[in-house]
């Protein structure tokens, strides 16, 4: 079954009878300012894409590591991996003549993007969850598969960089995968990214673009990992994954360091302004706890309170404003408006609540 996500509005504003252009759009991670497009040459339009090799340079820059490959987000690579992963273990049953080398456990967040527990589940495997804390270290089975969401989305917990150098062992040792996402990483200010200790080790990051540069629209992503992980996933996906346009549009967005400080620094400043509306207009009445990233905010609601997540976020609706209700339905996450938005979401806010 296809799972629910921000980014819907078309059904939205037909569910709620209000026209799209009408609503103010907060229901996903993306950032609201976007890299600008440069001029794109015909001919970038009219060839097949071919392997740019200015781009993974950049990228490998970008994201200081050795190894990578282009994707068309990490939504792709998300749903192929099973089915790479199922085809190593069996090559190394083969070698070793030991089916319990073909454990079948994956150990995911609780809360996070549900498009990696759907992935594994429809693969026949068996899912394992945690909360704030990753899974005990003793307690994880020879061969599995450990998924963390670094940021997670939505809670915005993060792990230091020390505790996932840890579990990178520890798998390592049980012959294990290690699963890392890093999709809104681009924003965290201490860089906890492992995308540079990754080449020798049996552990895959992905990195999204479209979040950070604000052109999710345009499908192109990054897979870091070893060389043989690389080969495998260009093999399985094949030709012309990435189209022409997003390359060179990626090529321009890696390269220019003064936007990527700009971006950081409006996202922050517009985050700040954000989360303090909603401290002004909700209160500690209604909300009990905002997290999140510079890019999204979650927040949670007091027990008491004759508002929950599912009545702010039916209010909001009616009022044209679009926000995401979490899958558990406790929370709602706002993505980041622009300065002209906060001032439209402070007058909603002002008189729906
Ligand atoms: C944590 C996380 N990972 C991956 C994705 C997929 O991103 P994309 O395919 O655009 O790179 C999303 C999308 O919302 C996400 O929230």
């Amino acid at each position: 079954m296809a799972l629910i996500h921000g980014g819907q509005l078309q059904q939205i504003a037909q569910k709620y009878q209000t026209p799209a252009e009408q609503w103010l759009d907060l229901s996903t991670g993306i950032a609201p300012l976007s890299y600008p497009i440069p001029d794109i040459p015909l001919n970038i339009w009219q060839d097949l894409p071919q392997q740019n090799n200015d781009l993974l340079t950049a990228a490998k820059h970008y994201y200081q590591c050795e190894h990578l490959i282009v994707t068309n987000g990490s939504q792709a690579i998300i749903k192929a991996l099973p089915e790479l992963w199922q085809k190593k273990q069996n090559t190394l049953t083969l070698d070793n003549k030991d089916p319990a080398h073909c454990a079948h456990h994956v150990y995911l967040p609780q809360y996070g993007y549900k498009e990696h527990a759907q992935a594994w589940r429809n693969a026949g495997y068996s899912l394992h969850f945690y909360l704030d804390e990753l899974p005990v270290i003793d307690d994880i089975q020879a061969n599995s598969v450990l998924v963390i969401i670094n940021p997670n989305n939505p809670t915005g917990l993060l792990f230091t960089n020390e505790t996932l150098l840890t579990y990178q062992k520890v798998i390592e040792n049980l012959n294990g995968l290690l699963v890392v996402d890093e999709a809104f990483m681009d924003v965290i200010p201490t860089n906890n990214s492992i995308c540079s200790q990754v080449a020798n080790s049996n552990t895959l990051v992905f990195r999204s673009f479209g979040k950070f540069f604000g052109l999710a629209g345009i499908r192109i992503g990054f897979l870091v990992a070893n060389q043989s992980w690389c080969e495998a996933f260009n093999e399985h996906l094949g030709p012309w994954q990435v189209n022409g346009p997003a390359q060179l549009i990626a090529l321009h967005a890696l390269h220019d360091s003064d936007w990527h400080q700009q971006q950081k620094q409006t996202l922050n400043i517009l985050r700040n302004e954000l989360e303090k509306l909603l401290w002004q207009y909700l209160g500690n009445n209604i909300i009990s706890e905002i997290k999140g990233t510079d890019l999204f905010l979650t927040l949670s609601f007091n027990e008491a309170s004759n508002i929950n997540a599912e009545s702010l976020y039916t209010l909001l609706c009616q009022q044209a404003v679009y926000v995401r209700l979490t899958d558990e339905k406790d929370k709602l996450r706002f993505g980041i408006p622009t300065q002209q938005q906060l001032i439209k979401l402070a007058k909603i806010l002002q008189a729906c609540i």
